[in-house]
């Protein structure tokens, strides 16, 4: 295919007949015209622009499989671009060392330095080699693209081939006629050639002086080795003389003899060849670090975008066309798949995009299942699919999901045209001491009297003497309403407003965990707005600013010491009502690990998985902004390293401060991106049976999340590494399976119950009254919960009731994964009755699981053995890698054993392996 050549291969002209024929019948239409050599090139166009007889009709179509992605995939499969900038780096470092080591050596043992023609004819050998080398490859790359792509092989790869070999050639006289000048020299290294001159020294006949100078200028020998011959650059005159007779007589004894002369023998002259086959492999290695730096770079991409086709979208040229970019995908959601999508937004391309394997990176070019399908004659059954993944990666490419934070390249889109709001209290005190600090400010603030906030047990416990204590110090009276319990009701809130008024306090200081501070807002904003907190429910009803707020919190979870949220349980209705209102932050949230040393075991356990939740919640949420994020998955690090030293050694102030900050993180990240289906659902189970909140959160989260992976698994890849696996990689089914394995661990660890079940002997009484019946009405109500709206996806009824369901069955999974797999196996090899045959399966089965153990890391994928890498992919459930795992199992693996095989023992082994892992 060519461009503007006007003849048979002429694709412009083609495209030009074919669109105005198209244009004739209908001028509306608009015409897509494909970029040659792989629809990835459409430079021929600034010269030959195509010309349609309606204006404005014509859109580009580029694609982009083979440069980048065979370079990703490649990358993926061996070596990532970071191990080849590693690897090149050292290979770099060691070469240059062997490069001066040689240099410093040659110095060492006197030996003179390669004269110029002597190293031109090597650098002109060793060029010419290398062109050689490169015009081949020019020249296959002509034949090759002929093939396909005539304009890249006639345009790039032939001139190439042509200057490459020129200049072969050119090297190759250069480098024939440096060695004959050196040859020439070579004849004339000895003082025979000068006999004249050395006569006249050794007989005397000349001067000192001008023997040396002519001496010096005949012969470049003794030019080079005069500085070291010892005394001669002393003393010139008679002894320089003498010495320089000694060199042309070569006899005076008692001087050490004069340096060797410099023949260049076949040793020296390999030494250089050895030493110029260095350099070249250190310019090699530079190269290489130079461009494995650069290679999954945006700008990299963007640079070869934009000179292959993107220079279209520039305004105002006589080329200038919409660019619709048709295939691109990537396995993985890496470098490539992040860099394609930022060019597209930064560049405003428009693309369609429809892989049929339900994995969004992937497109069928290169997976198993195959095959494109287009939009006019989708197969049934597919259109919705074709649309959820087509409206999948517009979320994706504008930054409408939570990529953000892990995806290095572009932004959340504001919702709206109004931007992102991030609530915040103005003043919030953490760390020991925090409570003091907090008085003090109170006190700054003019106020005299508090209502103190708070439950009966905290009381009961002394702990609000903590609080009281320093408002005593600092003069500030206080009246204490105690009356508040665990998800605080309506009827809690309007006695708390009757005392306050009672008492004539001027300020509201909540000490306790959740209630006593949602407890505290709802009587704070009805206190200044007047009538019913009832009328407080939805989003920002208010309409007066609060009473000043002081929430002084005692546990580490709901973050609602710093929250817009007040969440109040409705008694007649067994609603928990949410409040969202941005005038009920706290004015002050203090988090002081003090106050949090009594909480219990359970209470701690409880609170930090709510906490958790808050975080995952927030991160996957639909209007998460990089803000969010960063303190969600901070948030999500705190929580995983602390939280179980926190519930095993409760006076552990360390880990009561990290968990207070990281409560406070996760407040932050939700506060602003609010939460999804777990507290949706979690706010129904804690109103109709007073269950703890962050009890009923950690019993849901896993259904829920594993629910939300299958819409966003992309978002767990950093939510595992948060949680401790930062050898995920980009594989995001890897990171799913590993994010939810970390909350199930977490939740057992900390003593959460396993799940909803009523005989569940673990488990809180409250438990005992959920009924499976409840169901279908938890989730009728769990679906007008706020909190739900920002879910990744939306359920449907009975997908949550299915939630519902599955939290109240989880399974009992404290056998290790590796174990009960193991355990699988040997079930399944021992149903073969052939001893044998067993013990090679289970040889064969420690392969796959130790690779298994081993390859959680991408990295380590890389590092392995690729078989070992597709057998995992087995475990993973992948097709695609079962196939091959079979294959390469066959070659590989049962080669390797150390048990012998024959090949009868193949389909034995491999029917046991299959039968184990449900193949
Ligand atoms: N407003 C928000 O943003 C928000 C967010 C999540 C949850 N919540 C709400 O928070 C409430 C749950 O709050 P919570 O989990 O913090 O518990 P909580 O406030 O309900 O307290 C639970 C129990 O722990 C005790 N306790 C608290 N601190 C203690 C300490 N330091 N030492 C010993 N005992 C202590 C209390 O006396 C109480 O008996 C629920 O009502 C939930 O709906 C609100
Ligand atoms: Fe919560």
């Amino acid at each position: 295919m060519t461009w503007g050549t006007d003849d048979a291969a002429d694709w412009k002209a083609a495209a030009e007949r074919a669109g105005n024929a198209v244009l004739a019948a209908n001028p509306n239409l608009l015409i897509v015209v494909s970029a040659l050599c792989f629809c990835m090139d459409l430079r021929p166009v600034k010269q030959y622009p195509i010309q349609f007889s309606v204006a404005n009709r014509l859109v580009y179509e580029t694609h982009n499989y083979i440069e980048f992605q065979v370079a990703t995939l490649a990358s993926n499969n061996f070596f990532s671009w970071a191990q080849v900038n590693e690897r090149a780096t050292w290979a770099l470092v060691v070469l240059a060392a062997l490069d001066l080591l040689c240099m410093w050596a040659w110095y060492r043992i006197g030996k003179p330095w390669p004269r110029k023609s002597t190293l031109l004819a090597l650098v002109a050998g060793w060029g010419s080699f290398f062109t050689a080398v490169f015009a081949g490859v020019s020249f296959f790359g002509f034949y090759f693209y002929s093939m396909y792509c005539s304009y890249v092989a006639h345009n790039y790869f032939l001139p190439w081939g042509i200057i490459l070999t020129v200049c072969c050639l050119l090297l190759l006289l250069l480098g024939a006629w440096a060695a004959c000048i050196g040859l020439r020299i070579q004849t004339s290294d000895n003082c025979g050639v000068v006999p004249e001159v050395c006569e006249d020294i050794c007989v005397g006949n000349s001067d000192d002086e001008k023997s040396l100078s002519e001496l010096s200028d005949v012969d470049p020998l003794f030019r080079a080795h005069k500085d070291r011959i010892p005394g001669f650059a002393r003393e010139p005159g008679f002894e320089s003389l003498s010495i320089a007779q000694e060199y042309c007589l070569g006899r005076k004894r008692h001087l050490p003899p004069p340096p060797l002369p410099p023949i260049w023998d076949c040793g020296m002259l390999l030494f250089l060849q050895i030493f110029m086959f260095l350099a070249v492999c250190t310019l090699l290695a530079i190269v290489l670090v130079v461009f494995s730096h650069l290679a999954d770079t945006f700008w990299y991409m963007r640079f070869v975008f934009d000179t292959k086709w993107g220079f279209a979208l520039a305004e105002g040229f006589p080329y200038t066309a919409p660019v619709w970019m048709g295939e691109f995908g990537q396995q993985v959601r890496g470098s490539y798949w992040l860099n394609v999508l930022r060019y597209l937004a930064e560049r405003d391309v428009d693309f369609a995009y429809w892989p049929l394997n339900g994995k969004k990176y992937s497109e069928g070019y290169f997976s198993s299942s195959g095959g494109f399908v287009y939009w006019d004659q989708p197969q049934s059954g597919q259109e919705s699919q074709i649309r959820e993944l087509t409206e999948a990666i517009s979320k994706d490419l504008a930054g409408h999901t939570t990529q953000g934070a892990h995806g290095l390249n572009y932004h959340h889109k504001s919702p709206g045209d109004e931007g992102t709001t991030f609530f915040m209290p103005s003043k919030s005190l953490l760390g020991e001491g925090a409570l003091r600090g907090a008085v003090q400010q109170i006190k700054a603030l003019g106020h005299k009297k508090a209502l103190i906030v708070t439950d009966a047990v905290l009381v009961k416990v002394g702990a609000v003497k903590a609080a009281t204590d320093v408002l005593t110090e600092a003069g500030i009276t206080f009246a204490i309403y105690d009356g508040c319990q665990p998800n605080p009701t309506v009827s809690q809130v309007e006695a708390g407003l009757k005392m306050i008024k009672q008492e004539s306090c001027d300020f509201v200081l909540s000490f306790g965990g959740g209630s006593p501070h949602d407890c505290a807002k709802a009587i704070a904003i009805t206190c200044t707005n007047g009538g019913d907190i009832r009328a407080m429910e939805g989003v920002d009803k208010s309409t007066q600013p609060m009473l000043t707020l002081v929430a002084v919190n005692t546990t580490a979870g709901t973050g609602a010491e710093m929250t817009r949220f007040c969440i109040i349980t409705d008694e007649e209705r067994h609603v928990k009502m949410a409040i969202v209102d941005w005038r009920v932050t706290p004015t002050l949230a203090v988090n002081d690990p003090k106050t949090m040393i009594g909480m219990p075991k359970s209470l701690t356990a409880a609170t930090g998985m709510d906490a958790l939740t808050h975080a995952i919640e927030a991160y996957v949420s639909t209007i998460s902004n990089p803000v969010t994020d960063a303190c969600a998955l901070h948030a999500m690090k705190l929580i995983s390293s602390y939280l179980p030293t926190a519930v095993e050694d409760g006076k552990n102030l360390k880990a009561r401060d990290m968990m207070a900050y990281a409560e406070f993180l996760a407040g932050m990240a939700f506060n602003s991106a609010s939460l999804g289906y777990v507290h949706a659902m979690a706010h129904q189970l804690g109103g109709m049976y007073n269950l703890p909140h962050g009890v009923c959160n950690a019993i849901l989260l896993g259904p829920v999340q594993e629910y939300n992976a299958k819409y966003v698994p992309h978002l767990f890849i950093d939510i595992a590494v948060a949680l401790g696996f930062s050898e995920v990689g980009e594989d995001q089914d890897l990171a799913v399976k590993k994010a939810l394995k970390a909350i199930k661990d977490l939740k057992n660890r900390v003593g959460i119950p396993k799940r909803l079940f009523q005989e569940e002997p673990r488990n809180l009484k409250a438990f005992k009254e959920v009924k499976v019946e409840h169901f279908p009405a938890l989730a009728g109500n769990a679906m007008k919960d706020a909190c739900g709206l920002t879910n990744p996806h939306q359920p449907t009824k009975d997908e949550v009731i299915a939630l519902f369901q599955a939290a109240y069955d989880q399974e009992d999974d404290d056998v290790d994964e590796v174990e009960m797999l193991q355990k699988q196996l040997s079930a399944a090899a021992a149903r073969c009755k052939d001893a044998a045959a067993l013990k090679k399966a289970m040889w064969l089965a420690t392969i796959v699981f130790n690779s298994q153990l081993r390859l959680f890391s991408q990295q380590a994928l890389h590092a392995e053995r690729r078989w070992e890498d597709e057998s995992f992919g087995l475990l993973m459930n992948d097709s695609w890698s079962v196939r091959h795992t079979w294959k390469l199992l066959d070659i590989q693996a049962l080669m390797d054993s150390p048990v012998k095989w024959t090949p009868e023992d193949y389909p034995c082994v491999r029917q046991k392996l299959g039968s184990a892992c449900g193949y």
